[in-house]
């Protein structure tokens, strides 16, 4: 097993050992890709969404929110497109009756390739120093140029025979002799498309019922209730609706943990400007994004922008926001410019006037839309993944940390009595019980400090408060700074301060 995996298992164990995540319906076996948060991966998950939220809509005077429902008319599908284009294209292994996404059999195939160059790329790296250039190496070097080509041929024939003829992929994955992962057999049964929605019925009897979906994104709630909002708040370009909430996609291949799921969360913005002005918001909003990112503190190095070259039919740019997951990079959020097309669609198969009157102009439009959608569950991957580390102590023993930023940590302070007598836990619990007006705070009096320090470090904890014989003389007790493990004494009337200076989300939040 490699490192990576190695990881990876170790990030998915921690999580369900220190109540963060726990596999859906785990004592009838689970459920493929549905995962339970627990008691602390459900506060880390709501101060995401603060987080997210204060900086979209708290911070911005002209976003708003909205809590659209998950169930919605079933026309809504037909005009974003969804019915008829909200497809994967899957294949069958026949000897091991698995089922995969064929591209994502393609793009495994073209990983393993990638890999390789990589592994020439650092090789001739350290041979050189300072005077490679990679980009010359890979253009003279005939082996990787070789990969390298290889690789765009099966790109390119992937991405044009997805759009015109799905025999081909099937072609493709046979001439390139893909296995089933699972059985080793390259028995291909024809790729077809699948439709990702979840379908559920409404109405008490079978033939009278009306086939609903569960949605598959937030933002169509947004766009249907453009004029709501619009009118009701008396809102002028340009200007912004924000929502978070459940979506639902009956994901092939799910897989990677709480990455790809059946049912999860999404973040979502639609920022709606006069058309002509797209571009221009597109590279604000990437800007603006990115710096969020950012002022959690994570490494530049860990994001990279990836810019769609085929973008889907509603759209006129789109790029990615990347994260260096424990598996490599991949796309954390989407910032799409998405024309006029779903509120034109929604116009169309609704029959009802969508469009905004410019009171300077004295006409009426349909705006443009830029969109920033993250998914909140990969946004936790992102955060609890890159959080865990092993660090080796001077002593030579090691400690498992989940540096998780402060700011979005669930349990902020640990009030720690260093014995469990002397009127120790009684000082410690009058700060407990009135620190827990500000912050969600624990009290820990089992086992020995150092073991207790442990713990919270696993858990995430960033600050241990600790009650010793000194906090009766002076009032201060031991405040520990779970990174650094360096610790310094303050008054009891100062924690909160204290607190509130590493904590509070202007903080954060401005650095950026
Ligand atoms: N409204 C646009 C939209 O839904 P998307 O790229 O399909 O675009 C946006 O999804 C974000 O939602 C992704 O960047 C990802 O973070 C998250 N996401 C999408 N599918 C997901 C899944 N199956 N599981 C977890 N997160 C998912």
């Amino acid at each position: 097993m490699t490192n990576q995996q190695d990881h990876f298992k170790n990030i998915i164990s921690h999580a369900k050992e220190y109540g963060y995540i726990f596999q859906s319906s785990e004592i009838y076996d689970g459920l493929s890709a549905v995962y339970d948060y627990g008691q602390n991966g459900t506060i880390l998950k709501n101060n995401i969404r603060d987080y997210w939220w204060k900086s979209m809509v708290q911070l911005n005077e002209n976003i708003v929110g909205l809590d659209s429902a998950i169930l919605m008319h079933p026309k809504i599908w037909k005009a974003s497109g969804h019915v008829d284009a909200f497809n994967d294209p899957l294949i069958d292994n026949k000897d091991s009756k698995k089922r995969y996404r064929a591209d994502v059999l393609v793009e495994d195939y073209v990983a393993k390739i990638e890999s390789k160059i990589q592994k020439e790329v650092k090789k001739a790296n350290s041979r050189y120093g300072e005077n490679f250039n990679k980009d010359e190496f890979i253009k003279t070097n005939p082996r990787v140029k070789q990969y390298y080509e290889r690789k765009n041929i099966i790109l390119k024939r992937l991405n044009t025979s997805l759009e015109n003829d799905l025999s081909d992929v099937k072609s493709l994955i046979e001439e390139l002799e893909i296995a089933c992962p699972e059985s080793g057999s390259r028995n291909w049964t024809d790729v077809k498309q699948f439709n990702l929605m979840f379908g559920t019925k409404l109405g008490a009897s079978e033939d009278t019922a009306t086939e609903l979906y569960l949605r598959p994104e937030t933002a169509q709630g947004i766009f249907v209730n453009f004029l709501n909002v619009q009118k009701s708040n008396r809102m002028k370009l340009p200007f912004g609706i924000a929502q978070t909430g459940k979506a639902f996609r009956n994901e092939i291949v799910a897989r990677q943990f709480i990455f790809r799921m059946r049912e999860f969360e999404q973040m979502e913005m639609q920022f709606f400007v006069k058309p002509g002005e797209q571009k221009e918001w597109y590279e604000k909003w990437k800007k603006t994004r990115l710096s969020w990112h950012l002022s959690l503190g994570m490494g530049q190095d860990n994001y990279r922008f990836h810019a769609h070259e085929k973008v889907a039919h509603y759209a006129d740019a789109a790029t990615d926001i990347q994260f260096r997951f424990p598996f490599g990079f991949k796309e954390l959020e989407g910032i799409h410019s998405r024309t006029n097309f779903d509120l034109s669609q929604h116009e169309e198969f609704s029959g009802k006037k969508i469009k905004y009157f410019d009171p300077e102009k004295n006409e009426s439009f349909i705006p443009y839309v830029i969109e920033t959608s993250i998914g909140l569950d990969r946004m936790f991957l992102a955060v609890f993944s890159w959080a865990l580390c092993t660090e080796k102590l001077e002593d030579g023993s090691s400690r498992k940390v989940l540096k998780l930023p402060s700011v979005l940590s669930p349990i902020k302070a640990s009030i720690l009595p260093l014995l469990k007598k002397d009127g120790l836990p009684k000082i410690s619990k009058e700060i407990y019980n009135d620190l827990k007006w500000d912050y969600n705070i624990s009290y820990d009096e089992k086992d020995a400090v150092g073991r207790r320090y442990r713990r919270q470090d696993a858990l995430g904890t960033p600050f241990c408060i600790t009650v010793d014989h000194q906090t009766k003389e002076d009032n201060t007790v031991t405040i520990r700074d779970r990174d650094s493990m360096n610790q310094e004494r303050i008054l009891i009337n100062e924690i909160n301060g204290y607190l509130d200076k590493k904590i509070n989300s202007k903080n954060w939040l401005q650095k950026n």
